[in-house]
């Protein structure tokens, strides 16, 4: 079907215009967090008795993981009020699949399930997509097989299709190379399997959402700066939860609320847990208007509400700790980067080149072809500012974040900018198009 609204409309399923916006402003909430989403399905799958979720974030990734857990015989409905309830297995309860575990897309869905499976008494294969298929697995194999986990695949189980063959498993103390929720989160779940306290260290804190839920459940769980040390073999019981709105979905918004002028804007009950706050973090060290208002849940996931204002930007240095806390707003915050006065600098972010793509590249790629000013030096990234960027044609690399941020970038721009290969936003954020129509003025 063809949209005309005057702002974007979508030629077919895959290429979505964009064309300048006079302003953005109104109130508006992001959907549901994705990661705790996804520890949602999987920690109340092992989890004893009910697990009930609100605002559960129905994008694909999240519906695989949702699809695996079914497939391994665990009860999970929606009910009519939109509550997802899942029927907990406990930690030795889920059922070998009768076919390969397909998790599409999601990176989450594959490394977080297969520490789960590395503590289970069955075989069991994992696919994915193109994009998937070709993310390295290694960072979770490898620790895993230490544990015991007998693991096949690709190189060497560094690529999928992974089999992997669960059972109990040894505790090990590890040391990550790189800051990765997911690889964290994978081991701190087969240290529930393990026979003694496994330990974690991480050059930085990534997110903890894992630590929160299990924590929040009733498991055994310590948290010592970058160490999660890990008690085995403890019962933990389903909860009420709610996910609060994705932090990483709100970027967008914020970000179209700071670029165009005039524009303020209310973004409701947006996830503030202090490991996914570098953007906001970030944007106030540039200058940005933004306030956090109605802070709720400090104990368990905190939110609030953000008012952001327009305003112009100075740029700024981005690196260390801050990495992990924005890792996910990198293709945002490089559009970000080119209005903001003098020359930013994103530093040691060799991560973006193994996520849903090389998002070094695809925002580079697509940023220089609307006028940014960029260099790339090995992982780091400089970005000078410019007054405007032009309307291009430009490609999402099948990556939902690099189509979300060209597509905040075209608000700016005269012209139309045509993005093409947008059926990726899916993934994490289904309802993006018609939200920013909302709160757009053409
Ligand atoms: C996620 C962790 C991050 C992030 C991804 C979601 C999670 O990946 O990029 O979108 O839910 O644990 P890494 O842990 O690989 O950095």
């Amino acid at each position: 079907m063809i949209d005309f609204n005057p702002v974007f409309f979508k030629v077919n399923m895959k290429t979505l215009i964009v064309k300048k916006a006079k302003k953005v402003n109104g109130e508006i909430k992001a959907p549901g967090d994705k990661s705790v989403s996804h520890r949602s399905v999987m920690i109340g799958s092992i989890a004893q008795g009910k697990t009930a979720v609100k605002n559960f974030l129905k994008g694909d990734d999240c519906l695989r993981t949702m699809e695996a857990f079914k497939e391994m015989g665990v009860d999970i409905k929606e009910e009519k009020n939109g509550l997802l309830v899942i029927e907990g297995k406990g930690l030795c309860g889920l059922k070998k699949p009768s076919k390969p575990l397909y998790l599409g897309n999601s990176g989450t869905s594959m490394r977080l399930i297969m520490g789960i499976l590395a503590g289970q008494d069955f075989e069991a294969v994992l696919t994915g997509d193109d994009s998937l298929s070709k993310r390295p697995m290694k960072r979770v194999t490898e620790p895993l097989r230490l544990m015991g986990a007998n693991i096949t695949g690709k190189d060497d189980a560094n690529f999928a299709p992974i089999t992997i063959k669960g059972g109990k498993l040894t505790s090990i103390n590890y040391r990550l190379p790189v800051s990765s929720a997911q690889v964290k989160s994978a081991l701190i779940l087969a240290g529930l399997y393990a026979d003694d306290v496994t330990r974690i260290y991480e050059p930085a804190k990534s997110r903890d959402h894992t630590e929160r839920m299990l924590k929040l459940f009733g498991a055994k769980l310590d948290v010592e700066g970058v160490c999660v040390k890990v008690h085995p073999g403890q019962d933990f019981f389903g909860k009420d939860i709610f996910v609060p709105g994705d932090i990483s979905s709100a970027a967008f918004f914020i970000a179209a609320g700071v670029l165009v002028k005039g524009s303020k804007l209310l973004i409701k009950d947006v996830g503030l847990n202090p490991t996914r706050t570098g953007i906001i973090e970030i944007l106030i060290k540039m200058g940005a208007d933004i306030k956090i208002a109605n802070l709720k849940n400090e104990e368990f996931e905190p939110y609030g509400d953000l008012i952001v204002k327009s305003g112009s930007l100075k740029a700024c240095k981005i690196e260390g700790d801050l990495v992990p806390k924005a890792i996910d707003e990198f293709p945002i915050l490089m559009v970000l980067s080119c209005f903001a006065k003098g020359v930013t600098e994103i530093k040691g972010v060799s991560e973006l080149r193994v996520k849903e793509t090389d998002r070094i590249n695809s925002m580079v790629t697509n940023l220089t072809k609307m006028g940014a000013k960029i260099r790339v030096e090995l992982d780091d990234i400089y970005i000078e500012g410019v007054d405007k960027l032009k309307a291009a044609r430009v490609d999402s690399f099948k990556d939902h974040r690099t189509a979300m941020a060209l597509a905040i970038a075209g608000l700016t721009c005269d012209g139309e900018t045509v993005i093409e290969d947008t059926e990726c936003i899916e993934t994490s954020f289904p309802s993006f198009e018609e939200d920013l129509k909302r709160i757009v003025t053409p």
